[in-house]
C-alpha cells in the first residue's frame, strides 16, 4: 500500500556532541566520559585525554557549525538532532552556575537552525556526562546526579524553552543495562559493578526523566519532552515456546524503561525481576510522585534486529551496544550489524499499541566503509549501499505509517560523518556527507555530498514520494 507521509512530517538528521562538537577544551568545556573514552565501548577508559581520542577535535563542528547546517539545509531538514554536551555548561556537573560561554554556543547553533527554518530536537544527555560526576559520584549509582540533572535541565529549558520545542532526556536510556560507564556515567568496571548498584543507577536516571519533564512543562507548557530507547525487535531463534519466552525476556528489559515513562510506575514483571536479582531499590515517596510525569511523545533508535535462544550455548553476535543470536535470514554491515527493514515496522507498530504516545524515529543508519572518488571532477562518494538501506526502511516507515501509528518524524543517525560511539572510529561512516578525517587523526575535515545526499534531499522534497 502506498500511502504518503503526514503533512508536516519531520525529515532530518541526528548527531550528539561528543561525537562531532570536537573543542573539548574550549571556552571554559570541563571534560566529559568521552574525553577519556580512545576506543569507545571497546576497551576501558583511560586517566588522561590522550592524542589517539578522534572524539577530541570531533569533526570540529564547534567552529564549522554554519557551514554544516547550511549542507543540512541543502538536503531539505526539517528537524535537526544534537545534544547539549553538559560539561559546555557546567564543567564538572556539580557546580550551581552554568559557564555562560557553553550556553552562547548552544544560542549560535539555533540561530542557523532558525535562519534555515530547521526545528531543533535536543537530547540532554548523549553518552557525555561529565568525568568529575563519573569519578568523584560514580555517575548515577549516586543519587545526587538527579539533582546536578535538573540543575542542569532547568538551565536548558530556561534558556532554550522559546526556541527548542522537543527535547529528549537521556539517549537510549536502556543501553545503562549493557554500558555502564558510556550510558550512565559509571565509574565502577562493568565486571565489579552489583545489581543492586545498577538497578539504583537506573532509578536514579527513571526519576530524573521524569523531573525533566515536570520542570519542562513548568517552564513552558508547550514544550515536548520525550524518552529515547534503543529499540531491537527480538525474534524466537526457533517456534520452541522457551525460545518465545527467551525473547520476550529481552523485549521486557527495553519495554520497562518505556512503561515507567508512559505510565508513571513500574510493571510487575520488573519488580518481580528485580525480587529474583535480590535488587531492593530505594525509592522514596517523592520518587513516586516524580515518576508519574509521564513523557508526550516516545522516541527510538533503530538500527538491528536480533534473536534469541533459550540455549545458552548458542553463540551471540555484534549487535548495537548489547548482543543477540544472529538471524540466518538477514544480511549484515561490515561491522556486523545485521539489517532489518521489517523489523522497524515491527517496532513501529509494537510501540504505538503499547503506548499510544506520538512516535519519534530520531535514529537509524548505516555505517559503512566509504571511498571517496573523482566523478566530473568532483569529489564524492557512490554510496548506493547507503541509499538502498535507507529507501527500504522509510518504506517500512511508510507501512507503519498506513497501519495506524501516529509518527511524528525520522531523523537519520550522522547526516554527516561523526567518530563512532562504540568503536570510537571515523571510518564507521554515516553520512550523507563525507568528513576527510581518518581514524590515524588525518585529513582536511573538508566537506564533501556522496550520492545518498542528493537521493535524501529528494525524499524529503516528494514528502517521501519518491521513495521505490
Ligand atoms: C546509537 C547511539 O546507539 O548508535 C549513537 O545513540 C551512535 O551515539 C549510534 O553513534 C551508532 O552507533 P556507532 O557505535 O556505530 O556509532
Amino acid at each position: 500500500m502506498k500511502t504518503t507521509f503526514p503533512e508536516g512530517f519531520l525529515w532530518g538528521g541526528a548527531v550528539a556532541a561528543n561525537q562531532y562538537e570536537g573543542a573539548y577544551d574550549v571556552d571554559g568545556k570541563g571534560l566529559s566520559i568521552q574525553d577519556v573514552m580512545p576506543k569507545g565501548i571497546t576497551a576501558p577508559p583511560v586517566e588522561e585525554p590522550t592524542p589517539d581520542n578522534l572524539k577530541l577535535q570531533g569533526i570540529d563542528f564547534y567552529h564549522r557549525y554554519a557551514e554544516d547546517i547550511a549542507l543540512f539545509a541543502e538536503m531539505g531538514f526539517k528537524v535537526f538532532r544534537f545534544s547539549i554536551g553538559w560539561s559546555r555548561i557546567f564543567p564538572k556537573g556539580d557546580e550551581s552556575e552554568p559557564n555562560e560561554a557553553g550556553l552562547a554556543f548552544y544560542d549560535r547553533v539555533l540561530d542557523e537552525c532558525e535562519k534555515h527554518g530547521i526545528e531543533p530536537l535536543v537530547t540532554l544527555s548523549h553518552y557525555e556526562t561529565p568525568l568529575h560526576l563519573a569519578k568523584t559520584y560514580d555517575g548515577w549509582v549516586d543519587r545526587r546526579l538527579i539533582g546536578f540533572y535538573e540543575n542542569f535541565a532547568r538551565t536548558c529549558f530556561e534558556r532554550y524553552g522559546k526556541r527548542v520545542k522537543y527535547w529528549l532526556t537521556f539517549n537510549e536510556i536502556n543501553s545503562v543495562l549493557h554500558a555502564p560507564l558510556m550510558s550512565g556515567g559509571i565509574w565502577t568496571p562493568k565486571e565489579e559493578l552489583s545489581q543492586q548498584q545498577l538497578y539504583q543507577a537506573i532509578h536514579h536516571e527513571l526519576v530524573a526523566s521524569a523531573s525533566a519533564t515536570r520542570i519542562a512543562h513548568e517552564v513552558n507548557p508547550e514544550l515536548k519532552v520525550g524518552c529515547m530507547i534503543i529499540s531491537m525487535p527480538v525474534y524466537p531463534l526457533t517456534p520452541d515456546p522457551a525460545d518465545v519466552l527467551a525473547g520476550r525476556m529481552i523485549d521486557r528489559d527495553n519495554y520497562a524503561f518505556g512503561d515507567v515513562h508512559c505510565r508513571g510506575a513500574y510493571p510487575g514483571y520488573f519488580l518481580r525481576k528485580l525480587a529474583e536479582l535480590g535488587v531492593e531499590l530505594e525509592i522514596t515517596e517523592e520518587d513516586r510522585e516524580t515518576l508519574k510525569h509521564t513523557v508526550d511523545f516516545v522516541s527510538f533508535s533503530y538500527y538491528v534486529s536480533i534473536c534469541a535462544s533459550a540455549d545458552p550455548s548458542v553463540e551471540k553476535g555484534p549487535g548495537n551496544i548489547f548482543a543477540g543470536v544472529p538471524n540466518p535470514t538477514l544480511p549484515a554491515s561490515e561491522w556486523g550489524w545485521q539489517i532489518d527493514p521489517v523489523g522497524l515496522r515491527l517496532v513501529l507498530n509494537d510501540y504505538w499499541d503499547r503506548w499510544q504516545k506520538p512516535l519519534f524515529i530520531v535514529e537509524n543508519g548505516l555505517g559503512a566503509k566509504d571511498e571517496l572518488v573523482e566523478k566530473d571532477g568532483v569529489k564524492t562518494v557512490e554510496d548506493d549501499y547507503r541509499i538502498q538501506y535507507l529507501n527500504d526502511h522509510l518504506v517500512q516507515v511508510r507501512e507503519a505509517i498506513a497501519d495506524g501509528v501516529n509518527l511524528l518524524g525520522y531523523t537519520w543517525w550522522g547526516p554527516i560523518d561523526v567518530v563512532s560511539a562504540s568503536t570510537a572510529q571515523l571510518s564507521k561512516r554515516y553520512g550523507f556527507i563525507y568528513v576527510d578525517r581518518n581514524d590515524d587523526g588525518t585529513g582536511t575535515l573538508e566537506r564533501y555530498r556522496k550520492k545518498s545526499f542528493d537521493f535524501y534531499k529528494q525524499v524529503i522534497a516528494s514528502n517521501g514520494a519518491s521513495l521505490t
